[in-house]
């Protein structure tokens, strides 16, 4: 199928309802990009043109089909120890607090993808706080197929080239072994993560919080200004007083009104 096929209207119409349903803000030049991820889809289900792939979404009461349009539509890259300052940052301010004496701490990964980001978080807990802490770790996404995946925490050994060789042999086993060697992280670092699906274009949030330190990098290139707002606005609620939220180092706040106090790039701070 080629661009050509998917109709000025139809592709509004997409770009309309994958806006509506997930905040994310697929332009003009991004018309491309629509095409082939739709075209991916439709050739799993067999339908041949983008008008009638467009109505069974619309006709599908159960959304099972919106869920699988907006993981077609996704970027999901990600790695282990991503932007790796943020987790040396972590490291720092859990060790502070608990010298301080607090026991419980509670991280967030607001888009987690397939999982290594709420990973590395959580080993980098595992490494900086003592074992009778009390550390949970939410990580969610909009996109079902990436949190399976996370959920499983088995990864190509080709994806752990950025996880330091003690955390990996403390925190990984080998599951398959040669050309295809495989890797599942460790039971008492899974069990420490909530994975959950949420839109984050959809606020107000479930959760009560408050989150001692909040992870929402490279999901924000997505949204507009207004979902960005919103969506600050409520991290925003769900921060502790002084508590952190990492943005990715291409993604900044500046020129969109929030009341979080920049500490360093990429790094926002509640201010009390
Ligand atoms: C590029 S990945 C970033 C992963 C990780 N945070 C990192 O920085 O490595 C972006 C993720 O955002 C998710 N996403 C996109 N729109 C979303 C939305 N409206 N709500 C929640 N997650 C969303 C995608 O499914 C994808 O897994």
């Amino acid at each position: 199928m080629q661009p050509d096929d998917l109709d000025d209207k139809t592709f509004q119409q997409f770009v309309e309802l994958i806006y509506e349903k997930a905040g994310i803000h697929m332009g003009p030049h991004k018309r491309a990009l629509v095409t082939s991820r739709l075209a991916k889809r439709m050739r799993q289900l067999g339908i041949e043109d983008f008008r009638t792939y467009y109505e069974r979404i619309r006709q599908d009461t159960t959304h099972t089909e919106l869920v699988n349009l907006l993981d077609a539509i996704s970027t999901n890259v990600t790695e282990f120890y991503r932007e790796s300052r943020h987790f040396d940052l972590l490291q720092e301010l859990l060790t502070k607090w608990e010298a301080q004496g607090q026991k419980r701490f509670r991280l967030w990964s607001a888009a987690c993808s397939s999982g290594e980001e709420p990973y590395t978080i959580a080993i980098t807990a595992k490494r900086s706080l003592n074992n009778t802490s009390d550390t949970r770790i939410l990580a969610t996404d909009i996109s079902t197929q990436v949190l399976e995946k996370a959920q499983q925490g088995e990864y190509e050994e080709k994806r752990l080239e950025g996880v330091p060789g003690q955390a990996l042999q403390r925190y990984f086993s080998k599951c398959r072994n040669g050309a295809g060697s495989r890797y599942k992280v460790s039971e008492d670092i899974r069990n420490m993560i909530t994975f959950a699906r949420l839109n984050l274009s959809t606020p107000p949030f479930p959760m009560q919080g408050p989150f001692d330190v909040i992870f929402c990098r490279n999901v924000m290139i997505y949204f507009d200004n207004d979902v960005r707002r919103r969506l600050l606005d409520e991290m925003h609620r769900l921060l502790k007083p002084n508590g952190f939220l990492m943005v990715g180092h291409s993604e900044s706040l500046s020129g969109i009104l929030s009341e979080f106090k920049i500490v360093e790039p990429a790094v926002y701070r509640k201010a009390t």
